[in-house]
């Protein structure tokens, strides 16, 4: 693979198919899951610009999942013209709820499931699950391998280093997932109590890939073209999955695959895009508040962005919104190389 990518060039190599499962991705970018951000409106504002291999659902609550109303639901929720490239993301540790939550993804021909074993948040954790699980390797497997049994769709994994900083474990535990019939893993290589505080390892994703022969997405503080680059030359990954960067800069995936360069106006438009759909999806409450939160990530491109974010989170229907976007972002503020993400703590 580092040979391959050596002759190529990155770019060319991320725009070459993969085959997860028995399905092909046609890039190796994918959407990383994220909790109340890769809404159905994010995924939409993306889609405008370029697609990535992947699109992710927020995670999903497995138990809820088999009966959930897709037309009403705020997360199991999607457009149909996504539907070949979208995984949907669930969480939980009760293997009947599990295996059925994947039978309902596949009946509704979705690309495939994935099981979030990443997410630490201690409510979560309580219960077993997100990156519990990884506390429980055996309960984890079994899971992995009675979804197996019950769907033919691809079954992807997303898990962190472990609970301790120790990179035996992730790579036993990727093999151990292979063996009970994963077929793609998304790493994220931080220990689970770190909020991404810390710089990920991403040594450690080099070793999780050398030990299955599954394709491995890395993950982890990638914000820009050239740390994608970098991700691949230093861990020879099969793929990356972008995260953050994604709500900050919509266009990144086409930014990575096309050489899309935004210009002053794109800004604006994919705020003001932004708005619409999120007031398309979702009730005006919901929507305020969903749109608050992706402002936090959207605004850290701008050199004042906090103080900036004040117009926003101050604005409490879509009139307000617009008006506030229009003040914020009318002349272009001065713009930061990589988004400062730490004005988020
Ligand atoms: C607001 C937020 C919500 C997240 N929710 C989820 C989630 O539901 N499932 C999951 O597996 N990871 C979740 N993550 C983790 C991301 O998918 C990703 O692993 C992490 O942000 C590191 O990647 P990045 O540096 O590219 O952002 C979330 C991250 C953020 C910032």
């Amino acid at each position: 693979m580092f040979f391959t990518l050596n002759i190529m060039g990155f770019e060319d190599f991320l725009n070459t198919p993969i085959k997860v499962g028995e399905k092909t991705l046609k890039n190796r970018l994918v959407l990383s899951p994220m909790a109340s951000l890769t809404t159905i409106a994010l995924r939409k504002v993306i889609s405008n610009f370029s697609l990535p291999g992947l699109l992710y659902t927020e995670m999903c609550l497995a138990k809820i999942v088999p009966t959930e109303n897709k037309e009403k639901s705020t997360v199991f929720r999607w457009r149909e013209a996504e539907e070949d490239i979208l995984v949907c993301q669930i969480v939980g540790n009760e293997q009947e709820h599990m295996v059925k939550a994947a039978q309902r993804i596949e009946e509704e021909g979705l690309f495939g499931v994935d099981i979030n074993m990443g997410c630490s948040i201690s409510r979560l954790c309580k219960k077993g699950y997100g990156a519990s699980l990884l506390r429980e390797p055996d309960k984890a497997i079994q899971i992995v391998s009675s979804i197996r049994k019950a769907v033919n769709i691809p079954i992807l994994v997303k898990f962190r280093t472990g609970w301790d900083d120790d990179p035996r474990f992730p790579m036993e535990f990727a093999k151990k997932l292979e063996d009970a019939g994963a077929d793609g893993l998304i790493f994220h290589p931080r220990v689970a109590p770190d909020v991404r505080n810390r710089q990920p390892k991403w040594e450690y994703i080099s070793l999780v890939k050398k030990s299955v022969s599954i394709p491995v997405f890395g993950n982890g503080n990638v914000f820009s073209k050239g740390h994608v680059k970098k991700m691949l030359d230093l861990t020879g990954c099969d793929g990356i999955a972008l995260g953050r960067i994604s709500a900050v800069r919509p266009w990144i995936f086409a930014e990575i695959l096309d050489d899309f360069v935004p210009i002053p106006e794109t800004f604006y438009t994919t705020a003001s895009e932004m708005l619409e759909e999120i007031f398309t999806y979702f009730e005006p409450n919901r929507a305020v508040k969903l749109y608050k939160k992706w402002s936090f990530y959207f605004y850290s491109n701008f050199f004042y962005g906090h103080s900036l974010l004040k117009s926003i989170l101050k604005s409490n229907s879509y009139q307000e919104l617009k008006e506030a976007i229009k003040k914020t972002l009318i002349p272009l503020p001065k713009l930061n190389a990589i988004p400062n993400l730490n004005f988020l703590h």
